[in-house]
């Protein structure tokens, strides 16, 4: 099942009960949505840390920190119970001990705040024998890659999501003000899809080469994306977890802005009005990689993206979560994939695209990182407890 489909229902929903304002608003002019959008909560506990499977929100920092020189597996402990009891509080949208400006924290707007590690600590706490193979930088796309060190690598990464940009840096600064005395920030990238009330739930962003983005994902909810995300681990700090790979990519707009409509839906197989497939059908529909036009030639090209991002066997599925960019330092997207093995799901996709990808044209990579998800956290828990056991 599609993302569309799962949130169809949901979009229902949601316009019912604004429709039935609506009757009672049209009299008085008032707003017709009768609940702010910024009293939602996204519960922190369970199996999964939350953050993932979810209709993501309309704003997303992502902040890695580097550990300082001498943090030990006692202090990272310290430090996570620390961080976990900031998260659990902020996200039900109550004020962390000693925070300053309570008001700031009692508006949730879904807000999340997901843990990712790095092989640095999790070698702290465990020794650099017990990190896992995959967890380290990715292997070098020399034909792609321009990475920055100010974009890449990092210990903790947490990343901090909301519908309202005003929590996430509330949220922000306590994480970074309870983190200061372990580690300090490597990175921080902000990014931003549609905001929360501009477009029906459930409708799919649009990056800004305008294109409609994260069609092909599972939904959330979905037998697949369990499938695709989550890690059944005999490691219990990783059962449940899952693997994160964090790529800024820069988009040159100035050299997009010279290809015509067709040929920027020729480099993708999908079309921009609404991210269907151009060999036909609606946006849910998958491509069809075997359609030909009347020469003969594949609808899809040999290099359009979907063509080599799309596995011919279906364990290569990845879970795209990415926010635009569109600061000082450029614009492009902070591209966010989730699978549960990193090496049988990602790695191949990201090598084919390096290898041939029309997209490449207009794209390059400017910073990578690779993060462990740990597993969810238990109501008296702390996020990553089971790396201590
Ligand atoms: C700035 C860089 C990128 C842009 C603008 C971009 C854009 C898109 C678009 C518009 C689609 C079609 C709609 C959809 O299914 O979401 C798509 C599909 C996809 N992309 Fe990307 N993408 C980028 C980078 C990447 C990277 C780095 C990967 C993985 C390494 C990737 C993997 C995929 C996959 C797996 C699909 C779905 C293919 C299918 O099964 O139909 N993309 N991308």
């Amino acid at each position: 099942m599609k993302r569309r489909a799962l949130f169809g229902g949901a979009a229902a929903v949601g316009a019912a009960a604004v429709g039935g304002a609506a009757l009672g608003a049209a009299a008085t002019g008032a707003n017709a949505d009768p609940e702010p959008t910024g009293t939602r909560s996204v519960p922190f506990h369970g199996r999964h840390q939350a953050g993932i499977e979810m209709e993501p929100q309309a704003h997303q920092s992502l902040l890695a920190l580097g550990l300082r020189d001498g943090v030990d597996a006692a202090a990272i402990r310290r430090l996570l119970t620390l961080l976990t009891d900031d998260a659990r509080r902020l996200t039900a949208g109550r004020a962390p001990l000693a925070d300053l400006e309570p008001e700031l924290a009692a508006v949730p707007a879904r807000l999340t705040v997901t843990f990712g590690f790095g092989p640095a600590l999790v070698a702290a706490v465990r020794g650099a024998a017990r990190v896992p193979a995959w967890l380290g930088p990715l292997p070098e796309y020399r034909t792609i890659d321009r990475l920055e060190e100010r974009w890449s690598g990092g210990d903790l990464l947490l990343q901090v999501a909301a519908d309202d940009p005003t929590t996430i840096a509330h949220a922000l600064r306590l994480l970074v003000r309870d983190a200061r005395a372990f580690a300090s920030v490597r990175w921080r990238q902000d990014g931003f899809r549609h905001a929360a009330s501009s477009h029906r739930p459930g409708t799919a962003m649009r990056n800004l080469f305008g294109q409609v983005d994260g069609t092909a994902n599972e939904a959330p909810g979905s037998a697949g994306f369990d499938r695709v995300v989550w890690r059944d681990d005999p490691e219990p700090w990783l059962d449940g977890g899952t693997t994160l790979v964090v790529r800024r990519i820069a988009m040159n707009l100035d050299t997009w802005d010279e290809v015509g409509r067709e040929g920027r839906e020729f480099s993708i197989g999908r079309r921009l009005a609404d991210g269907a497939p151009t060999t036909g059908g609606r946006a849910s529909d998958d491509v069809d990689l075997e359609a030909v036009d009347e020469r003969g030639f594949t609808v899809i090209g040999p290099s359009a993206h979907v063509r080599r991002a799309r596995a011919g066997n279906d364990r290569q599925r990845i879970f795209r979560r990415g926010y635009n960019y569109d600061d000082a330092s450029g614009t492009g997207l902070i591209f966010c994939s989730f699978q549960a093995d990193l090496e049988r799901q990602f790695l191949p996709i990201q090598a084919r695209l390096a290898e041939q990808d029309a997209l490449n044209a207009w794209t390059t990579p400017i910073g990578s990182a690779v993060f462990a998800i740990p597993a969810g956290v238990r109501p008296d828990g702390f996020v990553g407890e089971a790396l201590f056991t």
